[in-house]
């Protein structure tokens, strides 16, 4: 069997995120998880909400410690990683009720960020959301001196990372057909953002 691979941060931040999904996902069928990392958000959210199925996605590296997450799980509503690379890949060709991403936008590149609104719009069933949690920034400005310090070890590490701007996720989505509907505060100066896409129209 396969060893865990552990991301501590997904058991600090778990259950506050987990408190809005509750809220956002009360309706919902099936999510759609952009970036599962290590696969431990995925069988903790999964088990929390049976009422769906939680569909993992990565890029194909990591999609061996995310299946031994779900393979150590007796949790039978969440499913193996399909491969999904912002930008190029999308390894399906089914719709969800909800695109789900934590962690996720500070780390692509700005066309990355850009090509996954796209890839969300193209994901979503009428009337689905996307929740994207991590990191922003408001107007421009750091929400926190531990946020400024964040972002300049992810710039240090990377040129094309770092902590995006709350408002220009906003003109993505707005430029993708979606339009911002809920945003959580939550700890440690990170935010949950909702966007829906509208029930009607194009799809
Ligand atoms: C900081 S980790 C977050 C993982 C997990 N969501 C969490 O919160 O623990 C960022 C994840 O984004 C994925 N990622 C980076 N660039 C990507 C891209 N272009 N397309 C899809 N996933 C990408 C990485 O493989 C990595 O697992």
């Amino acid at each position: 069997m396969s060893a865990l691979p552990d991301s501590p941060a997904t058991t600090r931040n778990r259950n506050a995120i987990l408190e809005a999904l509750r809220f956002e996902l009360r309706d919902c069928k099936s999510v759609f998880e952009i970036g599962s990392g290590t696969g431990q958000h995925a069988v903790h959210f999964a088990a929390a909400m049976p009422w769906l199925v939680w569909h993992t996605s990565e890029i194909p590296e990591n999609h061996e410690g995310i299946c031994a997450w779900i393979n150590s799980a007796d949790v039978p509503n969440v499913r193996m990683p399909l491969e999904y690379i912002a930008g190029s890949t999308v390894r399906t060709g089914s719709r969800f009720d909800v695109v789900f991403s934590a962690n996720t936008a500070h780390i692509m590149s700005v066309g990355e960020v850009g090509s996954m609104f796209a890839d969300v719009f193209r994901l979503l069933n009428p009337g689905g959301k996307f929740c994207l949690y991590g990191p922003f920034n408001e107007s421009g400005r750091y929400t926190s001196d531990s946020n400024a310090t964040f972002d300049a070890g992810l710039r240090a590490r990377k040129t094309s990372m770092g902590i995006r701007d709350r408002e220009e996720l906003n003109r993505l989505a707005d430029g993708n057909g979606m339009v911002e509907c809920r945003r959580y505060a939550m700890p440690a100066n990170n935010q949950l953002l909702v966007w829906r896409k509208p029930a009607q129209g194009i799809v």
